[in-house]
């Protein structure tokens, strides 16, 4: 062995540990990079150490060509090996900074919902459009025409008294009843008919434990040919199981100037009953005034009243309280 080729082996042999060291305290990518470069780019300590191959016995070249080359791929191999784990460490570092502790106690988020006025509004309207009803709807300001004589309500009915009906300045009103939907429609539309109505309505009446002034109704219609009272009854039937299960119902003759016959509907509520929707067959005179054939058309129509609905299936003493605001009570839907 020349002292050339000693020297070469000895700075060969510096380099690797040199390197390897370094490799094994890098700590990041960036770090493992720049040592590539340092020791195995072009310019780096390798290149320069075989830089001295040329001074070398033409018979000592093989050995340290070789030996040149075998630190080159355990260079290489220690930089793989490190690369692989600082990744594994990278990936790892990633996941628990992002991991989520489920154990931890949640940050508790007031959550609202709906008032009791509007899901039993939405349970209404969902029995009916399971039973194929279409949603329709009306203004709360309203004409004579739509709310009283379309509906075949003479021009002395007591309904029109200003004691009743809240009259607008210019001659307007305010809607009693969501039955002005039921002619509004009918015009607009030919038979068959199946509609569901929702609406606020307006009454001059006295305030008390079932009364208010405004109110929600439902209002029901279905035109068709060959409907009878006994439709009427049969899906009046399926709704009040649908909505209370099973309840003490009762059907009572009533009048109507738009239905005859005509009833009334009432549930047992806190021991006695309450009156829960007005109904009926659609009076012939109602048909021709929209322009219907009552020779040819049957209707059955309905009214509920929504916040009756609500009392009976929450069974609230007092309609007063649907309208407080009182979280106390809004708190319990
Ligand atoms: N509109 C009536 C009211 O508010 C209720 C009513 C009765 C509606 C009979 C109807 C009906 O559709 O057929 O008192």
């Amino acid at each position: 062995m020349t002292t050339q080729s000693g020297d070469l082996e000895n700075q060969l042999a510096v380099l690797r540990q040199d390197a390897q060291q370094a490799i094994a305290t890098a700590e990041t990518l960036e770090q493992l990079e720049q040592l590539r470069i340092k020791y195995l780019g072009k310019k780096g300590s390798l290149s320069q150490v075989l830089g001295g191959m040329g001074k070398l016995d033409a018979t000592e070249r093989p050995r340290i060509g070789a030996l040149a080359n075998q630190v080159k791929d355990w260079l290489q191999a220690d930089l793989e090996q490190k690369r692989t784990a600082l990744q594994a460490a990278q990936i790892e570092a990633q996941l628990s900074a992002e991991s989520l502790d489920v154990t931890m106690p949640g940050v508790y988020r007031a959550q609202g919902h709906a008032h009791p006025l509007t899901s039993t509004a939405e349970r209404v309207i969902d029995i009916f459009v399971g039973l194929g009803y279409t949603i329709a709807q009306g203004p709360e300001m309203e004409t004579d025409y739509y709310n009283f004589e379309a509906l075949n309500f003479l021009k002395d009915h007591p309904a029109r008294d200003m004691q009743d009906t809240l009259y607008l300045p210019d001659g307007n009103l305010l809607r009693t009843h969501t039955s002005t939907v039921q002619v509004r429609y009918m015009e607009a539309n030919d038979p068959p008919i199946r509609i569901v109505a929702p609406g606020r309505c307006y009454r001059r009446d006295t305030v008390d434990a079932t009364h208010t002034a405004v109110f929600h109704q439902v209002e029901i219609l279905a035109v068709d040919e060959g409907l009878t009272f006994t439709d009427l009854k049969g899906t009046i039937k399926v709704f009040l199981e649908a909505l209370f299960g099973d309840v003490a119902v009762r059907f009572r003759p009533s009048f109507f100037p738009f239905t005859e016959p005509s009833a009334e509907v009432d549930v047992q509520w806190r021991g006695r009953w309450l009156e829960i929707m007005g109904c009926g067959m659609v009076d012939p005179n109602v048909l021709k005034a929209v322009g219907y054939d009552p020779e040819v058309y049957t209707g059955f129509a309905a009214g509920l009243g929504i916040e009756r609905l609500a009392m009976v299936l929450h069974q609230l003493d007092d309609i007063r309280r649907i309208y407080a605001s009182d979280l106390r009570f809004l708190r319990q839907f």
